[in-house]
Formats: structure tokens, C-alpha cells, sequence
């Protein structure tokens, strides 16, 4: 079976190939020579993830499934959630959203927080949802350098180290994307079988 994952982001891409087993054959945009950014405007994760799924395989009529991820910070009422991609406005990048996010957090002692991941599957024209949550807390600075994102301040709970701290394949263990590709796998196992 050949999925193709809607994502123009690499390291993305490399967390679900290392998960996804080799009998699904694991597909990008670019071979379908698509190089444009799919709008996020829905208000929700779920409408995020199954808007990009729903853009690829009416353009290309093709079985994809899209991710759409937020940190939900407790102290500031789940935000930046849905907006967690440009929480430092239009301009941001990684390094600004996590700046923004310290100084909001800043002389606050409660600093749970979780990654929520939504998958958002078409396959033969039908539409499926799978969510992966991991729990735990925003650091007081930047730690580590592997992943992406906001991982150098997430300490997953359980750990004493960021998720950039850990390897790729630790974080692969245990996070909100691998807890919901792992739903999808399971799903179309159950599917073929
Ligand atoms: P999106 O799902 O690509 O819209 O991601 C929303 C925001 O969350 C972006 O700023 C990403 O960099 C960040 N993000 C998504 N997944 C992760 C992750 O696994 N770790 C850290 N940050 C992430």
C-alpha cells in the first residue's frame, strides 16, 4: 500500500518514516511536484489536519494523511494550540515562538503543558481521525539541539531531559505523533487483514 504523508516538513517526514513499517510505502509532496504551503485556517487541530488531507487527495486523488500539531500550555489556557505555528505572528520562526512563550510563562509556576497531534487519514475517498497526546512541562530555557519546534523546552513527563535532549528515537517512543501514527498503523493493518 502507498500513502503519501502531506507535509513539506522534513522533520516531520523523518519521525513517521522511522515508525511507518516498510510494507506501507511512505510517499511526499514533492514527488506529487507539489511545492505550495496548504493553508491552516481552521480554528481546531482536527479541522487543520483533516482540511491538508482533504487539499491533497482532491488535487491528486490520491490515499494521504496530513498531521496538525499545537502545545497546550495549561497556565495560558491551552494556547498557543492551534496557533502554535506562528504564535510570534506572520514573521516567526522556532527560535521567536519559544522566546514569546518563555516570556509569557515568565514567574509562572505551573508549567504543564502537552503536544496534541491529530492525523487526518483519506483513504478510499473516506475520512478517519487519530489523536496522540503526550503530557508535560514547559522548561525555563532552551535545552538540547535534535527535533524541532518548541522541543527544546518540552519536557515530556517522566524524563529529566527536553525532547531535543533526547534521541530521535526515544522521542519516537513516546510522543503525541508516533502515539497517533501508531493508531493509523494499527488501523490499516486491521483494515487489510
Ligand atoms: P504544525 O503541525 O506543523 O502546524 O505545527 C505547529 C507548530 O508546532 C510549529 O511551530 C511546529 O514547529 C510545532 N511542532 C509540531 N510538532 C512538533 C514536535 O513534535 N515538537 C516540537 N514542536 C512541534
Amino acid at each position: 500500500m502507498k500513502l503519501i504523508f502531506a507535509s513539506s516538513n522534513k522533520n516531520k517526514f523523518i519521525e513517521v518514516k522511522k515508525i511507518i513499517p516498510k510494507n506501507i510505502k511512505l510517499g511526499n509532496l514533492i514527488e506529487l511536484n507539489f511545492f505550495e504551503e496548504i493553508p491552516e485556517k481552521e480554528d481546531n487541530i482536527e479541522g487543520n489536519a483533516i482540511f491538508k488531507a482533504n487539499y491533497i487527495n482532491s488535487k491528486f486523488n490520491v490515499n494521504v494523511f496530513a498531521d496538525d500539531t499545537g502545545l497546550e500550555v495549561q497556565a495560558l489556557d491551552g494556547k498557543p494550540g492551534v496557533h502554535s505555528a506562528r504564535y510570534a505572528g506572520n514573521e516567526c520562526n522556532s527560535e521567536k515562538n519559544i522566546t514569546k512563550l518563555l516570556k509569557e510563562l515568565k514567574n509562572i509556576k505551573n508549567r504543564k503543558a502537552r503536544f496534541k497531534t491529530i492525523i487526518a487519514l483519506v483513504l478510499n475517498k473516506k475520512s478517519y481521525q487519530f489523536e496522540g497526546i503526550i503530557n508535560g512541562e514547559i522548561l525555563l530555557s532552551k535545552k538540547g539541539k535534535n527535533g524541532f519546534g518548541y522541543d527544546p523546552i518540552f519536557k515530556p513527563d517522566g524524563y529529566q531531559k527536553s525532547f531535543a535532549e533526547l534521541s530521535i528515537d526515544v522521542k519516537n517512543k513516546i510522543s503525541h505523533r508516533a502515539l497517533a501514527i501508531n493508531k493509523l498503523i494499527d488501523f490499516i493493518k486491521k483494515v487489510k487483514s
